[in-house]
């Protein structure tokens, strides 16, 4: 992929990720129909529908994690309201008898809003779920919130909260100290690329380079890690992934695979089928718009995809 290309892409789809009436318009007609384009990346705007692609997803032999879409509320009662969602996500959840994970945004609980508001918001979340022996994992989202969330899952962790892990973004430059010190505390890692548009400091900017310490911090995982998550549709990484774990002799249940709903479908029944844990992340809710902007940004033809469909 030309990396600049791909950046100017990011940065694009970044920005009308912020456009009020972009989102209006495309939440009005995306997720109307079944056959509604961003139902290719979101299972639906309901639980319901989330718990029954969830099922499918089983059926097949699969793990799953839902995610109920949300970031950055502004105030303190939405935080409380997405916090009550959430709860009843995991009541639903476990109600349905689907696999008990789940994954959420720290700015959805309150982060941009008051950081004591969002533990409290997160303890109750992580209560509700250790009743009902659930996994949950905080998602990065950009770097702006990245010691923040890492030092809320430590306090927390510190608090005896064991059934949570974190994710870690090889672009950042400082992702080798932060798995260092989540390896650690014997703590989850999810292991992604990188999905923000980041500054020259904080991030690489090349594609080369974003790889070569995706690799590095997968070997650290492997070896150092407890039971981490490889999360990446990108074959050389997989393929890396499983070179590295069979050169050591490792099980495959020592760690496992996570790629996106959606998105290579091909390669997700391939790994499943070879015997890896592999895991799919369900996303569902309402507020579907930012995440839908950041997998097109991430490959342009899907900019294609859903002009076809628009024109079906
Ligand atoms: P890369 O972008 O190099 O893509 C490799 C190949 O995968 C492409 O050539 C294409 O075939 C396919 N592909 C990738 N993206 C696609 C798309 N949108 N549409 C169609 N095909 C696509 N990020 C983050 O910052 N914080 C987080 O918490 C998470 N959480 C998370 C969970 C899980 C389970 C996954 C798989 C990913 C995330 N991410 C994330 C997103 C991650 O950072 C990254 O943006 C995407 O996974 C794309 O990167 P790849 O590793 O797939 O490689």
């Amino acid at each position: 992929m030309d990396f600049s290309f791909a950046a100017f892409s990011k940065s694009f789809f970044h920005a009308l990720a912020g456009s009020g009436t972009i989102k209006e318009a495309a939440s009005r007609y995306g997720m109307r129909r079944p056959t509604s384009f961003a139902r290719r990346f979101i299972a639906g705007e309901r639980v319901e529908e989330a718990i029954e692609a969830a099922r499918a997803i089983e059926a097949d032999g699969m793990l799953v994690t839902l995610d109920f879409l949300g970031e950055s509320v502004a105030s303190i009662d939405e935080a409380a309201a997405a916090t009550r969602d959430y709860l009843g996500v995991v009541d639903a959840i476990a109600a349905a008898g689907i696999g008990r994970n789940i994954s959420l945004k720290l700015t959805q609980l309150g982060l941009d809003v008051d950081r004591a508001t969002t533990v409290d918001n997160l303890r109750r979340i992580l209560d509700r779920a250790a009743a009902q022996d659930f996994f949950v994992r905080i998602d990065m989202e950009s770097s702006a919130y990245t010691e923040r969330t890492l030092e809320i899952f430590e306090t927390l962790w510190q608090q005896g909260y064991r059934n949570a892990g974190v994710v870690i973004q090889s672009y950042l430059r400082r992702s080798e100290k932060d798995v260092r010190r989540m390896n650690a505390l014997g703590a989850r890692v999810r292991l992604v690329k990188g999905a923000y548009k980041e500054p020259k400091d904080a991030a690489y900017q090349s594609m080369d380079e974003v790889n070569a310490q995706y690799l590095e911090l997968m070997r650290l995982l492997l070896d150092e890690g407890t039971y981490p998550a490889i999360a990446t549709h990108d074959p050389p990484m997989i393929e890396a992934t499983r070179a590295h774990a069979a050169s050591r002799g490792y099980p495959t249940g020592r760690f496992e695979f996570q790629m996106l709903y959606g998105i290579r479908r091909d390669l997700q029944a391939r790994l499943s089928s070879d015997g890896y844990p592999f895991r799919v992340y369900v996303p569902f809710g309402r507020d579907w718009f930012p995440y839908f902007m950041r997998r097109l940004g991430e490959r342009p033809a899907n900019v294609l995809f859903v002009a076809k469909s628009l024109l079906r």
